[in-house]
């Protein structure tokens, strides 16, 4: 994901998060933190023939641990394992160049399918967070998922993402 992906990552977010999609001042400063050496974010796009945007995810990290900050695939495009994809590349790059020990993420508990996805990938809950979500006050559920250690640039997730989901860095 680039700055000149913002207008589309903007339009997707009112899609699928019309409650508390992010702002365009918060994807500037997130891909500010995707540049330079000192990086600790990882965002990508993948698009569709014809260059729209299908999806986009993305990883922060910290102390050897990952974060899935966000991940989404419009809804056409939905069912076809493209958030499989776009997940596996994060576990990818949390593996391999970032060198994390472990993934974590936050998942409202009522959204079934983003939880099966994970779940597919290894994750597994380690907690709940109240009213973590708002508005609406909907529990998170907290899911790790653990790394090899010493980091690896082995596809380490559980499905084939060979040819990967569009990136530039
Ligand atoms: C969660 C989300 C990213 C998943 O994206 P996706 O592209 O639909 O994910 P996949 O296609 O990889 O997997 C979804 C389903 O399609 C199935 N699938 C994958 N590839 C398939 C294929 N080639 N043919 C048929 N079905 C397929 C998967 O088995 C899975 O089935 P299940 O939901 O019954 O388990 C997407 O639903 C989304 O953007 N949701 C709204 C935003 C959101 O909630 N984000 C997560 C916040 S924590």
């Amino acid at each position: 994901m680039r700055w000149w992906d913002i207008p589309g990552v903007l339009a997707l977010e009112r899609e699928l998060f019309p409650d508390d999609a992010w702002s365009e001042a918060t994807y500037w400063s997130e891909l500010a933190l995707a540049r330079g050496p000192g990086r600790r974010r990882h965002y990508l796009v993948a698009e569709a023939a014809g260059g729209t945007l299908a999806g986009y995810a993305g990883l922060g990290v910290a102390g050897g641990t990952g974060e899935v900050m966000t991940i989404g695939v419009t809804g056409g495009h939905q069912g076809a394992g493209l958030g499989g994809r776009l997940l596996g590349a994060l576990l990818d790059a949390a593996a391999g160049p970032f060198a994390c020990h472990e993934v974590m993420l936050e998942v409202r508990v009522d959204n079934e399918r983003a939880r099966r996805l994970y779940q597919r990938f290894g994750f597994a809950r380690v907690g709940v967070r109240r009213g973590y979500y708002q508005p609406g006050n909907h529990d998170a559920l907290v899911m790790r998922r653990a790394l090899p250690p010493g980091g690896s640039r082995t596809p380490v997730h559980s499905e084939g993402t060979e040819g990967g989901a569009g990136e530039d860095g």
